[in-house]
């Protein structure tokens, strides 16, 4: 079953939607059940150093099950505000810990959101 937590975050997702013209978009398909995850960043860079520029918005589209919609808000809501080099060290182990855990055929689903995360990111870093 599912924590008190991830049905919380399930329940009242945090950045749940789309950016007006984002700066970039990250989208990632999950092989093992076939969800799809869009994550949504305007990012406020930084010229002298462009790994320290800012996530000023995130938000994010998810097709997928509870344990996505749940990794995902945490996701968002652990990398809002932060530096992109910041963001890039968020991890799964602190996805399931902020989560209470989650069952084991389930953590799969806690990667979807940091990979989309992590495709945005280096997607703008090559761009820029
Ligand atoms: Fe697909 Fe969870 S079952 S992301």
């Amino acid at each position: 079953m599912y924590s008190k937590e991830v049905l919380e975050h399930f329940k009242n997702p945090r950045n749940q939607g789309q950016i007006d013209n984002p700066d970039v978009i990250g989208q990632v398909g999950n092989p093992v059940c076939g969800d799809v995850m869009k994550i949504y960043l305007k990012i406020n860079q930084n010229s002298k150093d462009i790994n320290k520029s800012k996530i000023e918005d995130i938000k994010f589209e998810t097709l997928g099950c509870a344990a996505a919609i749940a990794c995902s808000s945490v996701v968002t809501e652990n990398t809002k505000g932060k530096t992109l080099e910041a963001a890039l060290k968020i991890n799964k182990d602190l996805i399931l810990k902020k989560l209470g855990g989650l069952p084991l055929p389930k953590v799969h689903c806690s990667m979807l959101a940091l990979e989309g995360l992590e495709k945005a990111i280096k997607e703008y870093l090559a761009k820029h």
